[in-house]
């Protein structure tokens, strides 16, 4: 059977194993949507790094093209990203999740790219939660600003923003430390 093939199998009978829990967590949202008009909007303001390690990490999903390599931008490059976040700069300190989505770079004149990932928490109160980020990443500037669009768990209805500071970068590995601070909407 050709690859494609068993992906799109696979994908249906993993649908039809997961119909029943999908169904009953629709239900379970809304309720909690009928609990909203007494539940007042709160901030939660999360601090926290994530780590790229080299290639490990970070990789490119499709071939370049023509353009690429001769820009000096790289336009035309995109990457799947799964970034672990850590309490601490160092990446031996407490784990709490990965940063886990896409990445594109999309400028001929600067070093910008405009990220879709999704902050998975796996560890404290946010267990099981996940935090949607959109918005583009002008990689030479100190702090950078990307869009909270959503959320899933405790983040439900998250809207915010999100900053990066780098506080490592190896340019020979690629390999960088990033001070994330997130602060979002949320009910
Ligand atoms: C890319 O470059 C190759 C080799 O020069 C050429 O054959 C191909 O047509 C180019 N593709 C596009 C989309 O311009
Ligand atoms: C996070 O939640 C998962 C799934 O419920 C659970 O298996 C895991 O033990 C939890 N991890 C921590 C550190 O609480
Ligand atoms: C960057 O990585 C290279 C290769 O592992 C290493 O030799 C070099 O010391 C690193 N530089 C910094 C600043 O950590």
């Amino acid at each position: 059977m050709e690859k494609s093939l068993i992906i799109a199998a696979l994908f249906t009978l993993c649908s039809a194993i997961l119909a029943i829990p999908s169904s009953s967590s629709q239900t379970h949202v809304q309720n909690w949507a009928e609990t909203l008009t007494h539940k007042e909007e709160k901030i939660t303001k999360l601090h926290f790094y994530f780590h790229r390690l080299g290639d490990k990490t970070g990789v490119p999903v499709v071939s370049q093209a023509n353009i690429t390599g001769p820009s000096p931008t790289d336009i035309g490059s995109l990457f799947i990203k799964d970034d672990p976040l850590t309490l601490g700069p160092e990446l031996s300190s407490t784990q709490v999740g990965y940063a886990q989505g896409m990445s594109a770079t999309v400028s001929i004149r600067n070093a910008a790219i405009v990220e879709s990932f999704t902050f998975v928490f796996t560890d404290g109160a946010h267990n099981g939660s996940t935090v949607a980020v959109l918005g583009s990443n002008f990689l030479l500037h100190e702090y950078r600003e990307m869009a909270v669009v959503g959320g899933s768990g405790v983040f439900r209805l998250a809207r915010g923003v999100v900053s990066y500071r780098t506080v490592f970068y190896n340019i020979s590995t690629g390999d960088a430390s990033v001070e994330v601070n997130l602060v979002a909407s949320h009910f």
